[in-house]
């Protein structure tokens, strides 16, 4: 009978366990970093609740506004979240930080956006502003690179002008969060971050922008 009750406490210690870890895994990422670094409310009014993974060809993994280089950065990554298969999302990658955190009077300065998103697929989406890596002015200090990820109430059309990776014309001003009240999507669903401050990549960049 003793033997019954420890192999029990057993069972449910290690069940109990593997709660725990299931839930640090989901715990792993926290919200506040939002606010800890201003991007609440520099970009956005509220945290988004999860995560989107965004991993480079170079392997650096964006997370909590950690630092990469612009060229860590260079080309686009993949990115994913939790989606809904039967829904459509808008991406945005932004700069709030252009051209310095100090005088941002270029805010934001947009790297990516891509709406229509069928599920995760964000190579499937329309890209309204094809990808653009980091460019930091020399001197300019670090610069915060924002993901989001809006659910959309439905497919839909955007008047925006198609944005290459050959110029950097309409890419400064921009503000996600009118974006968002201008189609209607609410808060961002799902975020992430990085920073990152001038290296030599940069000029290689300005060149392909022709500046
Ligand atoms: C720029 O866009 C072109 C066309 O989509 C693509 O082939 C090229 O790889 C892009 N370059 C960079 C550096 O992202």
């Amino acid at each position: 009978m003793a033997y019954l009750k420890t192999a029990f406490v057993l069972l449910l210690a290690s069940s109990m366990l593997k709660l725990r870890v299931f839930s640090r895994a989901m715990a792993s990422f926290n919200p506040a970093v939002f606010a800890t670094h201003e991007v609440v409310p520099d970009v956005i009014a509220k945290a988004p609740e999860a995560s989107v993974s965004v991993e480079y060809p170079s392997g650096a993994v964006v997370s909590h506004g950690n630092v990469l280089t612009p060229t860590q950065v260079k080309d686009v990554p993949t990115v994913a979240w939790d989606a809904a298969p039967d829904a459509f999302y808008t991406l945005a990658m932004t700069d709030p930080d252009a051209p310095s955190r100090k005088e941002p009077k270029f805010r934001e300065w947009h790297h990516w956006l891509v709406g229509n998103i069928p599920g995760a697929a964000a190579a499937a989406g329309d890209t309204l502003s094809a990808y653009v890596g980091s460019g930091p002015p020399p001197g300019t200090g670090l610069h915060r690179y924002v993901f989001l990820v809006y659910k959309q109430p439905g497919k839909l059309s955007f008047d925006e002008p198609r944005l290459t990776n050959t110029s950097g014309d309409n890419r400064g001003g921009f503000s996600i969060s009118k974006f968002a009240k201008k189609y209607n999507l609410g808060d961002p669903i799902a975020g992430n971050f990085y920073q990152a401050e001038y290296d030599d990549y940069v000029p290689i960049l300005y060149k392909q922008l022709g500046a």
